[in-house]
């Protein structure tokens, strides 16, 4: 799915008479223990130099005991929130995106509406795994322009560490705890987020995929016993899918606005593994110096990864206001999704 129509010229600055709508704040939230690739090696037959080369992780943050995707979610909106000062009163709508929710029902979003006093606000999950973050992002800009919200939080948040078996060592050493949170709002003057490319691709679901829990095989001995209650995934498959649908994305969404690498002055993919990242730039002709990477500290935090590296980019001022900035991402599904944000 995606717009078909671009604007008639998206690179110029908008009249005003039709608005646009941009990330107006975001925050980010890591839970303070730290499981490096030495710790790992004490857990599953591996070693640092094995993890470092095949996905350029050093180290992952893992939730606290008792700590869950909301508590984090809720602390990362709680920051962008604090950076306006806006409260939690002002929000009309919370997306949460994930694929660790708290509980099946009631969504995530419902807790961290909870936490944040956003009394107001509709409250929805958002389920495309790792692509979820730009899904949400699209869905709650278009709500903005149809009139539907004014203010609409978008969080990307995942307790990874609950749904990786630790016993695997070809998925437990890759992915990591955390979450970032946007604050979209509608400003006339900037191009804000141009329409997204969205795909995704059913037949190739099973590649990756977490089995159990879910009405196809509900929680039982059975399925606690087969261990279908943990993330399955088929490495290699996946790693080249990731490379060819994200590149295509960021192809498409350049095209689409009539853009080269050139107008882009910041690339954030989905932190998933750092050679994704080294073959996907390659594909595109872009420099490494325009890609912003932090796989290297937090490994793959699935929806949260992409806004993650959004809100330390912004902070540090590697991005800075009115830089274009392109964003790629690809997860289970097949899903992925690309988009370019005005800064
Ligand atoms: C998982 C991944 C790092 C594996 O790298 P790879 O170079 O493809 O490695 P392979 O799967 O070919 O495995 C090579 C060997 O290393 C072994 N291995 C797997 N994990 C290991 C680990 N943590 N430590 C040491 N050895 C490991 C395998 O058992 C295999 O051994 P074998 O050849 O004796 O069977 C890589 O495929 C990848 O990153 N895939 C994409 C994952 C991803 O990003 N998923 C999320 C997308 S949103």
């Amino acid at each position: 799915m995606s717009e078909s129509k671009p604007p008639v010229n998206p690179v110029a600055p908008s009249s005003g008479a039709a608005p646009t709508v941009s990330i107006v704040a975001t925050g980010s939230y890591v839970p303070e223990r730290v499981l490096t690739n030495a710790d790992l090696e004490k857990m599953v037959d591996t070693s640092d130099e094995w993890i470092f080369t095949r996905s350029g992780i050093r180290e992952r943050r893992i939730a606290a005991e008792g700590e869950a995707t909301s508590d984090m979610a809720a602390a990362a909106a709680q920051r962008a929130l604090d950076s306006i000062g806006m409260r939690g009163e002002e929000v009309d709508l919370i997306l949460v995106a994930t694929c660790t929710p708290d509980m099946i029902f009631p969504s995530t979003a419902c807790y961290v509406q909870q936490q944040i006093g956003a009394r107001r606000a509709a409250c929805l999950d958002v389920s495309a795994a790792c692509s979820g973050f730009l899904y949400a992002m699209d869905i709650g800009r278009q709500y903005i322009l149809t009139g539907s919200a004014k203010t609409v939080l978008i969080i990307g948040a995942e307790k990874m560490s609950a749904i990786v078996d630790w016993t695997d060592r070809g998925t437990c050493v890759l992915f990591g705890d955390g979450a970032g949170a946007a604050i979209l709002q509608a400003r006339g003057a900037t191009h804000g987020i141009l329409p997204s490319v969205l795909g995704s691709d059913g037949e190739l679901s099973e590649l990756l995929t977490l089995p159990g829990g879910g009405s196809r095989n509900p929680a039982s001995q059975e399925v606690l016993d087969g261990r279908l209650c943990y993330v399955k995934m088929a490495g290699r498959e996946v790693f080249k899918h990731a490379v060819t649908h994200m590149a295509n994305a960021a192809t498409q969404i350049l095209e689409r606005y009539g853009m080269t690498i050139d107008d882009v002055a910041c690339i954030i993919p989905h932190q998933a593994n750092a050679r994704i990242i080294q073959a996907i730039a390659q594909r595109i002709g872009a420099p490494m110096e325009k890609i912003y990477m932090n796989v290297d500290r937090y490994g793959n935090t699935s929806a949260a990864s992409v806004i993650m590296a959004m809100d330390e980019a912004s902070r540090t001022g590697r991005i800075r206001q009115g830089d274009m900035v392109l964003l790629v991402v690809f997860g289970s599904g097949f899903t992925w999704a690309a988009s370019l944000v005005e800064w």
